[in-house]
């Protein structure tokens, strides 16, 4: 990291590697001070490259020895790499063996070899392989991999690599071992290894084929009771590949180990994926129903890259999109799927596009902004974004919709055939996004994905969110309505002018009283109530015939396309589809949009009156005592948009007005709807014995909503009778979901027994690492009252559970300070930027992976109002001064500042 000048890597440049490396045999003597490693690889030239020297990657290795052919060789260091000039001529294999040693516990960056709670780990993506060995530490070399560990078999009685265990026993002086083959080939940052004091629950699976499986989740002695989940999970994900997409586990044996220190949520290496524990351990008295899904799609993700990502990987790490943007999207198939009923699938649909636009719309509009296939970066690690992950995802799901057919009208059937073609064409390869692309369209020639394949790649080409404008005209006359559809993408950094993208918008009528109508295009003879229409250029128009007066348009259903839609629709339609849209995303989707309406107008003028209108709070009312919709909807419908959604509309952004609105809303919220409020929690409250699914989860955060709101109530009128009630709750919950609730009603009202409530939490649950995390979290995120959070958060660096090495616990005081608070973090007196920028340098000397994290909390502040702007600036410059900046902390810094 530290060495030389960051260059930028661009996409354009890519050459294919001039040896291939076919085998790999790699043995580690493990010690946490000084780890040996001996490095057998066979090699040969890439005989399509002209001929020159090997270069191999490195990065904090000690090199004791290097052999070729079993004899001695000369070699030279050039920065880290280590360069062969004198290797064999000819396309005949030949030998590599390098002997290398490292330093694992002094390894604070988590990439790599390191030890964590007494046990080894590694992770590799997406360049860590080189801080074991020397190697070509890039995806489009792939090895087979044979690994032997040793080590101390009393502290070290569990030895895991990838693939099958082969053979294992002791060696003298309390050493032993163990020998791991991995049948499939695979790019060195799919290598893994875990060593250390280990227990597993173990689970035998049947194929579709009868073919048997051993699945293990391996946890530190104590944490079993908390594994159950995460291996039904992984039982439903196994099920889900084969039943969805034919994709079978080919491994006999497929591994999960959690371990608390970890930089990322998870990790895919084949048939060992490594797990931050939060996404593993679970049970119902110490994680949440949040916690619950997590670990659901967690666990689905990361064994679904056994097929999208491992079995077909990336070329190179521009194509990063290729498996993380895919296996996203399957992660969120597969939630839906166990979701179930359609009401709890749209609910999935409905958080998961809150994701995408409050973080990766932001992240478009900002600095950092790229497209899902960038052209250049400096450092790989800052290109793991929501627009990489939740945008890639958008990409996919547009092309199942644009392979849907009258008798497959999700696409679902076509999309599953591109699939199988892409398979079919590239199992084994590393490849790119216009490969995948062409399969599906390929696979499905007739489809609009098809004719418009070229266009449609604009999506991995051109950053930024399109601005989709409609506009209907209905005509009494000729009983049509002529829908005008328009497009534009704002500038990004270094594109200044986009082409037009493919959009489909998935739309549906209304008429005034919330009838649906049919949709039946001038020209054709079918009708449908759904339809979704391609807008392939700058601008289209779309003439529906038959109806009888004027519709309400539906447009973007299921949000069918990641854009930012200008609908034009007056506060009257808005209403409607409120009350009577049959697409569950558009009818919550109408009622942010009023809130959000109302929020914007509020801070566009003046006036302090109430917010929300009284149509608006009864419109609020009756989706809450709505007989029919799930208790899970009830909740995001009267959840409103969050204070940094609410600042993304605004050209220039004062946070604390922001605040304070959001706040006023809230409690005029809390207030006017107090006895349906009541209502709600009295109806919801008691769910019996735990489970995490659907709809008991939606019942409990609906219940804890009205909680929360009937305490934010009862506190403006110095009412004690309710706080006393969710404290009670909070004592005698059953659950954490009901705990953390009530905890959390009792800390955002700002009540008195919240400080209580606080204290007996740490005390009852002081041996939780997980659920202490929720406990710095909840005091960082807590609404600011007079400045009083900044004070806190600095108090809580010095509690003896603190400390700024475990990433986990970092990222839960002082990113849910910097990134999830914004005003208690955009002070006017500066406070809360001077403590980010000691916070970044001090991350980034021990492990700059998550110090270039927490460096994105600043991503926005060019369009903060003044004082913040200006000081947000002298903050940023004070971290860039720092003279030895890591490549990851200094692109993320150099791009804030050229963004003003
Ligand atoms: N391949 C990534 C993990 C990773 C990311 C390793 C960056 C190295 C650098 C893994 O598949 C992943 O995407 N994990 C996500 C969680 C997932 C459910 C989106 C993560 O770790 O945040
Ligand atoms: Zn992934």
């Amino acid at each position: 990291m530290r060495e030389g000048q960051p260059t930028a890597i661009q996409r354009e440049a890519y050459t294919a590697p001039a040896f291939w490396i076919d085998t790999v045999d790699l043995t580690f003597d493990l010690d946490p001070a000084k780890t040996r490693v001996l490095n057998k690889m066979r090699l040969r030239r890439n005989p399509d490259v002209a001929a020159q020297a090997l270069r191999l990657d490195g990065e904090d290795l000690n090199l004791a020895r290097v052999l070729v052919n079993g004899g001695g060789t000369s070699f030279k260091m050039d920065g880290a790499q280590l360069v062969l000039e004198n290797l064999p001529e000819g396309t005949e294999p030949f030998d590599l063996e390098i002997f290398t040693t490292c330093n694992p516990e002094k390894n604070t960056q988590l990439m790599g070899l390191y030890v964590s709670n007494d046990s080894f780990f590694t992770q590799c993506e997406a360049e860590g392989f080189r801080r074991i060995t020397y190697f070509l530490d890039r995806p489009d070399v792939m090895a087979s991999y044979t690994v032997t560990l040793r080590a101390d078999k009393a502290k070290y009685p569990v030895l895991l690599s990838n693939g099958n265990l082969v053979e294992q026993g002791a060696l003298e002086d309390g050493r032993h071992f163990a020998k791991w083959v991995d049948p499939h080939k695979k790019p060195c940052y799919l290598f893994a290894l875990v060593a250390g004091q280990l227990v597993a629950r173990e689970q035998r699976i049947l194929s579709r084929l009868g073919k048997e499986h051993l699945l293990q989740v391996f946890v530190r002695p104590g944490d079993l009771d908390k594994t159950e989940h995460a291996m039904n999970s992984l039982m439903a994900s196994v099920a889900w590949d084969e039943a969805r997409f034919g994709l079978p586990l080919d491994l006999e044996r497929f591994m999960i180990v959690a371990t608390s220190d970890f930089n990322m949520g998870a990790m895919e290496n084949k048939g060992l994926n490594i797990f931050n524990t939060k996404f593993v351990l679970a049970n119902p008295n110490t994680a949440t129903d949040m916690d619950f899904g997590n670990i659901e799609s967690v666990v689905g993700h990361e064994y679904f890259h056994n097929w999208t990502g491992n079995r077909i990987t990336c070329r190179d790490w521009f194509q990063l999109s290729l498996k993380e943007g895919l296996t996203v999207f399957r992660d969120q198939e597969f939630s839906q799927d166990m979701a179930g009923v359609a009401s709890a699938r749209a609910v999935k649909r409905i958080e998961d596009v809150r994701v995408l636009r409050t973080v990766q719309f932001a992240e478009d509009a900002g600095p950092m902004a790229h497209p899902v296939r960038p052209d250049s970066y400096v450092e790989i690690n800052n290109f793991y974004t929501v627009t990489i992950y939740e945008k890639g995802s958008e990409v996919v799901r547009m092309m199942q919709t644009l392979v849907a057919t009258p008798n497959d009208l999700q696409g679902r059937d076509g999309f599953a055939k591109g699939m199988k073609l892409y398979f079919e064409r590239h199992d084994g390869q590393a490849v790119t996004c216009d490969d995948f692309a062409q399969a599906i369209a390929d696979a499905n020639p007739g489809s609009a994905l098809a004719h418009n394949l070229s266009t449609f790649k604009r999506w991995y080409s051109q950053a930024g969110t399109p601005r989709l404008q409609a506009r209907g005209a209905y005509n009494a006359a000729e009983r049509s309505y002529t829908l005008t559809l328009s497009q534009s993408c704002p500038a990004t950094p270094g594109q200044d002018s986009k082409q037009p993208f493919v959009i489909p918008v998935t739309l549906g009528l209304l008429s005034r009283d919330g009838q649906a109508l049919p949709l039946q295009l001038a020209g054709s003879a079918e009708t449908l109530t759904q339809q979704t229409l391609v807008l392939t250029e700058a601008s289209a128009s779309y003439t529906f015939v038959n109806l009888d007066s004027e519709p309400v348009p539906s447009l973007l259903r299921g949000f069918s396309a990641p854009v930012v839609l200008d609908d034009g629709l007056s506060t009257a339609d808005l209403l409607c589809l409120l009350a009577h849209d049959s697409d569950p995303f558009n009818q919550w989707e109408a009622g942010q949009r009023l809130m959000l309406q109302s929020a914007v107008q509020a801070l566009s003028q003046d006036n302090a009156g109430p917010v929300l209108s009284d149509e608006l709070i009864n419109a609020m009312r009756n989706v809450l005592r709505h007989p029919a919709l799930d208790a899970a909807f009830k909740d995001l419908a009267l959840t409103l948009p969050s204070e940094n959604y609410i600042a993304d509309q605004l050209s220039v952004v004062d946070p604390q007005r922001v605040h304070a609105l959001r706040e006023a809303m809230r409690l005029q919220l809390a207030t006017a709807l107090q006895a349906d409020w009541q209502w709600a929690w009295d109806a919801h409250k008691n769910n019996g014995a735990y489970s995490p699914d659907a709809q008991s989860s939606g019942r409990r955060a609906l219940a804890g909503l009205a909680m929360g709101m009937l305490c934010i109530a009862a506190v403006q009128v110095g009412d004690d009778v309710t706080p006393g009630r969710v404290y009670q709750q909070f004592k005698d919950a059953g659950n954490m979901t009901d705990r953390f609730n009530a905890l959390s009603a009792l800390v955002v009202s700002g009540h008195a027994l919240a400080n209580d409530a606080l204290a007996l939490f740490h005390k009852l649950f002081q041996h939780e690492a997980l659920v202490i995390d929720k406990w710095f979290a909840l005091q960082a995120g807590a609404p600011d009252r007079a400045g009083d959070v900044l004070p806190r958060v600095r108090q809580l660096m010095q509690h003896a559970d603190f400390s700024l090495r475990n990433p986990n616990r970092a990222r839960s005081l002082i990113f849910s300070y910097c990134s999830a608070n914004p005003a208690a973090f955009h002070r006017a007196d500066a406070a809360g930027y001077v403590y980010w920028s000691e916070q970044v340098l001090a991350l980034d000397a021990i492990n700059p992976q998550v110090a270039a994290r927490l460096a994105r909390a600043m991503d926005r502040w060019s369009r903060l109002a003044e004082p913040y702007r200006s000081a947000a600036k002298v903050a940023i410059e004070r971290v860039a001064a720092k003279a030895d900046l890591s490549n990851d902390v200094r692109e993320v810094i150099s791009r804030a500042l050229n963004a003003a």
